[in-house]
């Protein structure tokens, strides 16, 4: 499916967490990669990144929040990069705090990011694909497309809706008979920069809820499932067993989180009141690709390789059991 060093990728909210690492991921591969967000600190930064991994940039100011400004970037993208095959929508932002403290406005501005945004490309990527019949979307979601937690329902909300989104999208395609392929890649708690600046409200300093892994295991994740047809994939044994313990239990897991959700998000430091928020503005500076949590991110995740090398893993099975039984009946 990949064009050797032609793959033309847009990533949105491509300047810092996790679409900066997959800029970074598919500009190693060679791909020439459109970056959408609105800070232009954390997109020049992208435009280096992907540079010195040995792709080409296009770094393109965009408010995806704003559909006439997504579908500008799309043609700016076709027009100077070629006919886009991989979209991922991944921006995000997020208010941390009880839904009771968030006002409708605040509440409208992080769905119409979070969960629009992803509709709003999704929405230009395939105006492309579909008359050449080719072409990838990827979602970047959450194991919180599944199961809620408090303190995050404009966020749990969005990717929800995310999720019943693409799904209907999906059999529509399907009834079409398109070959463009739409997956969603359910993540779980990562070390970025959106716990320091995202809106919140919490007295302490926000944090993802352990287990965290660093963004470039995401990265990963995205890239493959930007180049097989699987359906959903789900990255780190934390997100498999959120989603799939949710749907068998999904009273304990409300009365567990109701007992720990609120701790498990917040570090023992107390928040700075004044420090900015990117809900409706970008933040000032280049944030990156890493949050604060390096010393106790995990860099790789045993699940995801397993994930992704299913048929390997069959084959070894069988090829094991096949062993033991030639040894068995040799005795
Ligand atoms: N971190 C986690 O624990 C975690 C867990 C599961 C899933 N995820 C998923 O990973 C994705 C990225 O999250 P992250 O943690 O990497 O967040 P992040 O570090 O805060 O990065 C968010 C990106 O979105 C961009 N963005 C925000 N508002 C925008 C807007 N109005 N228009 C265009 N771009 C906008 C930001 O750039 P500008 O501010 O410059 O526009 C930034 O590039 C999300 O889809 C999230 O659901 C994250």
């Amino acid at each position: 499916m990949e064009r050797d060093g032609s793959e033309v990728v847009v990533v949105t909210g491509a300047s810092a967490g996790i679409g900066r690492a997959v800029a970074r991921e598919f500009a190693r591969h060679g791909a020439k990669v459109g970056l959408l967000a609105r800070g232009t600190d954390g997109l020049e930064g992208a435009v280096r990144d992907v540079e010195a991994a040995g792709g080409e940039a296009l770094a393109i100011p965009t408010d995806v929040a704003d559909y006439e400004q997504v579908e500008e970037a799309a043609s700016r993208v076709e027009r100077e990069l070629g006919p886009i095959d991989v979209w991922v929508n991944d921006a995000m932002t997020t208010v941390f705090a009880p839904f009771k403290e968030i006002t409708p406005r605040e509440f409208r501005r992080a769905t119409e990011v979070t969960y629009l945004g992803a509709v709003y490309g999704t929405k230009v990527a395939l105006e492309r694909m579909l008359p050449r019949d080719r072409g990838t979307i990827v979602q970047v979601g959450s194991a919180m497309a599944y199961r809620s937690i408090p303190l995050q329902a404009p966020y749990c909300g969005a990717k929800h809706a995310m999720k019943g989104f693409t799904d209907s999208l999906r059999v529509e395609l399907k009834h079409d008979g398109s070959n463009v392929h739409v997956t969603m890649v359910q993540l779980p708690g990562l070390n970025t920069p959106q716990f320091d600046h995202c809106e919140s409200k919490m007295p302490n300093k926000p944090q993802p809820v352990p287990p965290i892994y660093q963004p470039e295991v995401a990265a990963r994740g995205v890239y493959w499932a930007a180049h097989h047809r699987r359906r959903e994939l789900y990255v780190g044994i934390s997100a498999v067993l959120t989603i799939e313990g949710n749907k068998f239990l999904p009273g304990f897991g409300d009365w567990y989180l109701a007992r720990t959700g609120y701790d498990s998000q917040q570090t023992d430091e107390p928040a700075d009141p004044d420090r900015p928020s990117n809900l409706f503005e970008p933040v000032p500076g280049d944030a990156g690709a890493h949050g604060r949590f390096d010393g106790m991110a995990h860099g790789r995740s045993p699940q995801l390789w397993a994930t992704t090398h299913r048929g390997a893993l069959l084959a070894a099975g069988v090829a094991g059991l096949a062993g033991l039984y030639a040894l068995l009946r040799s005795r």
